[in-house]
């Protein structure tokens, strides 16, 4: 199972992701991040950057893959993932912008793009901590529903829904892109931790699809149930559809002392 943790709200999930993340580079300053974009993370990097600067931390040598990337979309576009990642992740964090890697979105050269990212991870040694967001779709990266569970970083079609949803970042729905190049539900479980965030309401359903539903393609999110070492942290409203709520405090609640995320 899973480790569900319930906070009181994302900045409380950000302390608690920055401390594990600390406590990774500290081990292992050349630590290999997985990193999503959209809302959901924005606490955590947030939270990291403040600790990184009060503590003097150096994350200079810290390695970053992001989760995907819009096809057919000028890098330079404010609204690209890697436009994203530098702007939330890289500056904030002062990371090395050449140790962090998006997927390449590029039209030129995007059926060898996923097996070139494939390549790149694997020689970086594999993910050690996974950061993820879920969307209403029950996505995780942009695996939508029907995501193969062993697929690697390949293209996908974005659903409209998701469209939807992210036309917030866009002038008109019009703009966002239609495909996009993400890590598998394959990739996603070869990190050696994964750490998927959640809040709102709007995130309930997929929560408690891909906590206690049943290990389906059809929700992405539940793909986690495979994985040894995966972390859920949500605030009460994403949690509200679970289950077994109050047993998940209680283990939260009773936990060892020597047990980190
Ligand atoms: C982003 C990603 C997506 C988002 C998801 C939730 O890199 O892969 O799975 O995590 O769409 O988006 P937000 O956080 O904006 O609600």
């Amino acid at each position: 199972m899973a480790e569900i943790v319930i906070v009181q709200n994302a900045d409380a999930a950000g302390e608690l992701v920055a401390d594990a993340i600390l406590r990774l580079v500290a081990r292992t300053p050349d630590a290999v991040l997985g990193l999503a974009t959209g809302s959901t993370p924005l606490s955590s990097y947030q939270a990291l950057a403040a600790k990184v600067a009060a503590q003097r931390v150096d994350l200079g040598s810290v390695r970053g893959f992001a989760l995907d990337e819009y096809v057919g979309i000028p890098v330079e576009h404010p609204e690209s993932y890697r436009s994203v990642i530098n702007r939330e992740v890289v500056q904030p964090l002062g990371m090395n912008p050449e140790l962090v890697h998006v997927p390449n979105g590029a039209l030129d050269g995007i059926q060898t793009a996923g097996d070139e990212y494939e390549a790149a991870i694997l020689a970086a040694g594999g993910i050690d901590l996974q950061i993820l967001g879920i969307g209403r779709t029950g996505h995780v990266g942009f695996n939508e529903p029907g995501s193969s569970l062993s697929s690697l970083t390949r293209t996908k079609t974005l659903t409209e829904q998701t469209r939807i949803d992210n036309a917030r970042f866009f002038d008109s729905i019009d703009e966002v892109p239609v495909h996009c190049i993400t890590q598998g539900l394959g990739t996603i479980l070869r990190a050696r931790h994964l750490v998927l965030l959640a809040f709102g309401e709007a995130k309930a359903d997929a929560i408690a699809a891909a906590v206690e539903g049943p290990v389906t393609a059809s929700q992405p999110g539940s793909v986690i149930q495979l994985h040894p070492h995966a972390t859920v942290i949500v605030d009460e409203a994403a949690a509200s559809k679970l289950a077994n709520i109050d047993y998940y405090r209680h283990v939260w609640n009773t936990r060892f002392d020597w047990e980190e995320l």
